[in-house]
């Protein structure tokens, strides 16, 4: 059986984005490739937009956090990038469906995590796969940073951490990708949150619903007194041993940073206050994404895009986000020049 397609003819070829080595951001490169047809199975999107992540920028430069290096290059790649084309997330356009797949329209806009391939102006995933149907609430480039920061501060406050209606979360790295998600999703959970930044971001974490918010360059949060029940540590701006004089109780801390010394940690009992450690890998499925789509709709979470590069800026759009100094979101805009598409939706 034939695909269906939105188009009479679909182009032969695409631009994508490169990274045939490990290095800095002058590694990226602008390549053509031909656009892949679905299988059975799968969907073809042209993207309107994707994000440029911590992750793309750890892949890239393999750039593992400490404990994580050997582990970190087998599974990316020993001597050089497994995946040439970057990119976890993307945004975009059903155009074409393979046999048997019929769980999106051709035309419908969508967004999804995969592995690789994002930084392209299509890519083709398992319908099955880790995509859902656009909130109409978010444009393009918010509905992309879903499934990297959104989903990551999900997978540990609401799966990891279990937090609770009522429960004091302080958030680290509460501007970042993570982070400023990780305070929409935790007051969503009905938390109470005190968020961990720097002067230049505190009205920014502060409108996102933070309750207090601590300025780390001139108090030390160990000082401020207050004491939490999950300590979500988005920057390993904290470790365990510092985290639990701040846990009540029965706390947990949520590392993103965990290495062989979290790995023992995690299975050490503490039982004379019941604290322990929680670290794990955000791996975003169908139901998450369509759970932050909802909370999206709802108007509970909104990713912040600090910047938008057109995809010829990749290597721009890597360097800003290797600062580590962000507010939000660095996003990449890849919609389609007029004519190419005449019945895409709109951003
Ligand atoms: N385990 C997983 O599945 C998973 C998934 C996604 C991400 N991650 C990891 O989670 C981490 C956070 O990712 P992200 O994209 O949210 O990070 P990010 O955007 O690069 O950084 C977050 C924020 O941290 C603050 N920061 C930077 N250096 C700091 C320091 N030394 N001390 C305190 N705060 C500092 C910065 O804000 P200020 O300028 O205000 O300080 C920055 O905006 C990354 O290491 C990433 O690899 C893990």
């Amino acid at each position: 059986m034939p695909v269906q397609s939105q188009f009479q003819s679909r182009p032969a070829t695409m631009t994508v984005a490169t990274a045939r080595r490990y290095g800095g951001p002058e590694v990226l490169a602008l390549e053509t490739m031909p656009v892949p047809s679905p299988a059975p199975g799968e969907v073809l999107v042209r993207i309107h937009a994707s994000t440029v992540t911590t992750g793309d920028w750890r892949l890239r430069g393999a750039a593992y956090p400490k404990g994580l290096r050997l582990v970190g290059r087998l599974v990316s790649g020993l001597f050089r990038p497994r995946h040439v084309v970057p990119g976890v997330t993307f945004s975009g356009t059903v155009v074409a469906t393979g046999e048997g797949a019929a769980r999106f329209a051709v035309g419908e806009p969508v967004f999804g995590g995969a592995n690789s391939g994002g930084h392209a102006e299509y890519i083709v995933v398992p319908e099955t796969g880790a995509i859902a149907a656009k909130p109409m609430s978010l444009t393009h480039a918010q509905a992309a940073a879903l499934p990297f920061g959104a989903a990551t501060a999900d997978h540990f406050l609401r799966h990891l951490g279990q937090v609770r209606g009522g429960e004091r979360v302080l958030i680290t790295g509460a501007s970042g990708a993570v982070g400023h998600a990780g305070i929409q999703i935790a007051k969503a959970l009905g938390a109470h949150v005190t968020a961990l930044t720097s002067p230049g971001n505190i009205d920014f974490v502060g409108g996102l619903g933070a309750e207090e918010v601590i300025d780390y360059t001139r108090q030390d949060v160990a000082e401020a007194g207050a004491r939490f029940d999950v300590v979500f540590d988005t920057i390993g701006h904290l470790d365990f041993g510092r985290a639990r004089g701040l846990l009540r109780r029965g706390g947990r801390y949520l590392t993103t940073e965990g290495g062989w010394r979290e790995g023992r940690q995690m299975l050490v009992p503490w039982r004379r206050h019941g604290h322990v450690l929680r670290f794990g890998i955000s791996e975003p499925d169908a139901t998450q994404l369509l759970r932050l789509a909802e909370m999206a709709e709802a108007g509970k979470l909104a990713p912040a895009i600090e910047r938008s590069f057109p995809l010829a800026e990749i290597a721009r759009a890597h360097e800003a986000v290797e600062t580590r100094r962000r507010r939000g979101v660095i996003a990449l805009d890849m919609r389609p020049s007029s004519g190419d598409q005449p019945n895409l939706a709109a951003a």
